[in-house]
């Protein structure tokens, strides 16, 4: 007999029958000749009851001994029993120990510094493996998306000569002898591929220099972009709010438990339909003001002003039409008012804040090297880049979302750690 995942025997139909299951220990006690072993594995948690009495001497000794996180392996009839976590029990006929682990040294209360230390351990506990399921069916369900659209999976290059989202938050490195930086965004190159592409898009890391301690910053996170010739502002925006109400749907039906473990639920996600509110960074500056904050035109909205703007929201919001001044030199400029630019970003409801960049680009060689000089840079550094304004240039747009960011609304996290295993933050690189 095979082993059998936890999850498929918690139900009514396989009350009495024969279970064979492996894990690790979650929980343990005994009392009165019983050890009551709670197991888990990658589906649920199942309680065996390992009695004196129905195993092998040395099997029930080795139960009452095995601490937290021995792994184990056990085979026994299941039954209900409503005192039980999730309504069952395994009794035990056979329960050998695999690994006997040594003092676990996560337990209750312990410092987030110190849950950092040991996050690999701690990646372990069921909220962070109800958040990594979330995060596997967000990237599914991109994917899923994309591919529904006709576009194009691409792997772009993540060691990468200048930078795409300003100097000050790219991080550098020797590159045999030269300097080269990690990736803050394949935008630049997915521009380059819809020339024979059309419709492209990538997952990759994405690497920022953030100095500063947030809960919503990683210094490397995966960044989920698209880019898609002769696509404009208008279809970019329908895009975009359809790619995001089709992940948070995929979600909400195949993780729902996840959900509710983390405390969301999942008809908040079932209930995200575009079209989402539009809001010209205008407006939201006059609304901001109202609501007591001292942003002025042209000052970049901060993670209080998003907040400001989407803690009585239930659905996503974009804010549009930034000042050129605050955006970066790619964004095309709008036609109207040439200080304006065709950017988006994309906040997520309940005061989480921007999960999306987006723009048209723009698709004219000498206004992007007006701006690029105007930001400070040397067009030359651009020289492949501009190319693309040279050979067939055609209007296009595309954005980014941070997976990241994403999860941490759907699944409510306090930080944006959480959303991913092995987070990498200011002064952190280890575990
Ligand atoms: O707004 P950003 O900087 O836009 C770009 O990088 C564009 N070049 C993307 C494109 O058009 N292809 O970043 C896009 C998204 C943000 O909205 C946010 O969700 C996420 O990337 N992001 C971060 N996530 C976690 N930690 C950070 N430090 C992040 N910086 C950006
Ligand atoms: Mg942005």
């Amino acid at each position: 007999m095979d082993f059998q995942p936890i999850a498929s025997l918690l139900q009514e139909s396989m009350e009495g029958k024969k279970a064979r299951i492996r894990g690790w220990i979650y929980r343990t006690r005994s009392s009165g000749g019983v050890a009551f072993v709670v197991l888990r594995d990658s589906t649920a948690i199942l309680q065996c009851a390992v009695k004196k009495s129905q195993v092998p001497e040395k099997q029930f000794a080795d139960a009452e001994k095995a601490l937290l996180e021995s792994a184990v392996e056990v085979e026994g009839i299941i039954k209900k029993d409503g005192r039980a976590p999730g309504g069952f029990e395994v009794q035990a006929t056979s329960f050998r120990v695999k690994q006997f682990a040594q003092v676990f040294p996560i337990s209750r209360d312990q410092s987030p510094e110190f849950l950092l230390d040991v996050r690999h351990l701690w990646i372990r506990s069921r909220e962070l493996t109800a958040a990594a399921k979330v995060k596997a069916t967000v990237l599914e369900a991109a994917r899923a998306f994309f591919k529904s659209r006709g576009y194009w999976e691409t792997t772009p290059p993540l060691i990468v000569s200048g930078a795409c989202e300003g100097g000050s938050t790219l991080f550098d490195f020797n590159y045999f002898g030269k300097k080269a930086f990690l990736s803050q965004s394949a935008q630049l190159y997915l521009e380059a591929l819809i020339y024979s592409l059309e419709k492209v898009y990538a997952i990759t890391p994405s690497f920022r220099a953030e100095k500063s301690r947030t809960v919503r910053h990683l210094a490397e996170y995966w960044h989920i972009e698209g880019e898609e010739a002769y696509m404009d502002f208008e279809g970019l925006l329908k895009f975009e709010e359809e790619l995001i109400a089709f992940i948070c749907h995929q979600v909400a039906k195949e993780r729902a438990e996840e959900l509710k473990r983390l405390g969301r639920d999942p008809s908040d996600l079932l209930k995200i339909k575009p079209p989402f509110k539009r809001l010209k960074y205008e407006e939201a500056v006059s609304l901001l003001q109202k609501k007591g904050s001292s942003v002025q035109f042209g000052d970049d909205f901060g993670a209080e002003d998003e907040k400001l703007l989407t803690e009585h929201e239930t659905q996503p919001l974009f804010v549009t039409h930034f000042p050129k001044k605050i955006k970066a030199f790619y964004m095309k400029q709008d036609l109207e008012n040439p200080e304006l630019v065709f950017g988006n970003d994309c906040l997520a409801p309940e005061g989480y804040g921007e999960i999306i960049g987006g723009s048209q680009r723009e698709d004219d060689l000498k206004e992007i090297e007006r701006r690029l000089k105007e930001q400070g840079s040397d067009p030359k550094d651009y020289e492949w880049y501009l190319d693309l304004r040279r050979f067939g240039s055609v209007p296009h747009s595309g954005f980014g979302l941070g997976a990241e960011r994403l999860v941490r609304w759907i699944c409510k996290l306090e930080h944006i750690r959480d959303a991913t295993p092995f987070p990498r933050v200011i002064n952190r690189s280890y575990p």
